[in-house]
């Protein structure tokens, strides 16, 4: 019996999808547990490039179970299309993947609320993915949300009765809208999901745990856009940390076993919101390009920074990390110096924890430590680390207090360096 789950410790894109596919051989189930078509994750191997956005990344690694747990909302429209496509590149899934009756719809209205909402914010907005993501999960907790398991009796009905519901708050807010095609497609989405295997997949988890089968769960986001704990109200709707897991696919706590934090070694955050690390002058430009910084979904810029190792102890402390993973550590390799933020300045003042509210006066105290200047992409083992790249990592693993094990160092599969192997 085991369930280890791996997770976002920034603002997302850390790189969660390349790991979850590396780290799947050695399980036998992979769930997602929370969000929905709001994350992108990218995946590379043999010269192809997927990106997943509703279906777990175990999907390609054999014929593993993966599961969409009950705390992923799910638009039908995007997923038919997801999974046509990787059944169209010789992926097929239909048996291997499960999807939880009790996960929640997102309706074409609830996209259109997304915007709506938006736009009465203003200069304010969020900057999300657009996606409905906040809408669904705000109709899950007022307890009027439509869940995957509803598709199978008297749907017409209850979608029709959601809808009328959104279309009387569109109306409150003037908002003029089209849906005609985009209810077609997700209509037909519908139809679709009918054909896949709709189950309660908290005792299916909890079967297979029974059985001794073990279990990787997949965070989307990351634990600073945490609905509880990120830097609200510029979050997405959904608990990203480990305790999602638990919710999110109905465990028991005392079934997590490892705790994966994944890192990158500097850091980005797409959509509004504070980020008291960011680079407005070349270097961050720099990292853009060298990190191919563009949002996997919606193609924005996203904002680059050097890596904040205030935020990280409070993502590691929330989440219980036992291990880190650090990624695209490649991206620094021609800088001279690299910088790590190690505490903030506050009103004059040091300090050394993410207070309440990060969005002004928070100004970054850096150490700063020297490059490595070597193309890591190459590296194999853990032998080849240049002495500045392990003094680099050394010093993560003090300041973090937890141990390093995985180190990317590309965006392929292969890419991937394990230390600490017995
Ligand atoms: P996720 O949402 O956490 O799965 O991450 P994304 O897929 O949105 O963004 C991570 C991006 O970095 C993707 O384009 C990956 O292919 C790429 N990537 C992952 N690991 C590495 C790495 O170690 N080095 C480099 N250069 N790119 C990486
Ligand atoms: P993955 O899983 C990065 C951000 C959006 C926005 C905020 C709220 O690929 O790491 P939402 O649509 O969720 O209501 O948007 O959250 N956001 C992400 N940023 N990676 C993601 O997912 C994200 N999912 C949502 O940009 O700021
Ligand atoms: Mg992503």
């Amino acid at each position: 019996m085991k369930v280890d789950v791996l997770l976002g410790l920034q603002w997302g894109d850390e790189g969660k999808g390349k790991v979850v596919d590396v780290l799947t051989p050695r399980y036998d189930v992979v769930a997602r547990f929370q969000g929905g078509p709001n994350a992108g994750h990218t995946l590379e191997f043999e010269g192809q490039k997927y990106v997943l956005r509703s279906i777990p990344s175990g999907i390609f690694q054999g014929d593993k179970v993966n599961i969409i747990g009950n705390g992923v909302v799910l638009d039908p429209s995007l997923f038919k299309a997801e999974a046509e496509a990787l059944e169209a590149s010789g992926h097929p899934l239909k048996e291997r993947l499960h999807i939880s009756k009790k996960a929640h719809l997102i309706l074409p209205t609830h996209r259109i609320l997304d915007a709506a909402y938006e736009a009465a914010k203003g200069d304010a907005k969020v900057g999300t993915t657009g996606k409905g993501i906040g809408p669904t999960y705000t109709d899950k907790v007022s307890r009027t949300g439509l869940r995957v398991g509803d598709i199978l009796h008297n749907f017409e009905q209850k979608y029709a009765a959601a809808k009328a519901r959104h279309e009387q708050i569109l109306k409150s807010l003037n908002y003029e809208y089209d849906i005609t095609e985009m209810e077609k497609t997700w209509l037909e989405g519908i139809d679709y999901l009918r054909t896949f295997h709709l189950v309660d997949s908290e005792h299916e988890v909890n079967n297979l745990l029974r059985a001794g089968k073990s279990v990787l769960c997949e965070g989307a986001q990351g634990t600073l856009l945490d609905v509880d704990f990120g830097s609200y109200p510029f979050v997405t709707s959904s608990n990203t940390i480990c305790a999602g897991a638990c919710s999110g696919l109905g465990l028991g706590p005392n079934k997590i076993g490892e705790v994966y934090g994944i890192m990158k070694a500097y850091c980005t955050r797409v959509g509004a919101g504070p980020f008291p690390t960011e680079l407005f002058d070349e270097t961050g430009k720099t990292l853009r390009n060298l990190g191919h910084e563009y949002g996997a979904v919606t193609g924005r810029e996203r904002r680059c920074g050097w890596v904040d190792l205030v935020a990280l102890r409070y993502a590691i402390m929330l989440n219980g990390v036992t291990q880190l993973i650090l990624m695209k550590s490649d991206v620094l390799d021609g800088f001279d110096t690299i910088k790590a933020c190690v505490a903030y300045k506050v009103n004059g003042e040091e300090i050394d924890y993410f207070p309440f509210d990060i969005t002004e006066g928070v100004e970054p105290v850096y150490a700063e430590l020297p490059g490595w200047k070597t193309d890591m992409t190459k590296i194999t083992s853990e032998d080849e680390f240049p002495e500045e790249f392990n003094a680099y990592i050394t010093f993560l693993e003090e300041q973090l207090e937890t141990p390093i094990k995985i180190v990317s160092v590309g965006p392929d599969r292969a890419q991937t360096i394990e230390r600490y192997v017995d």
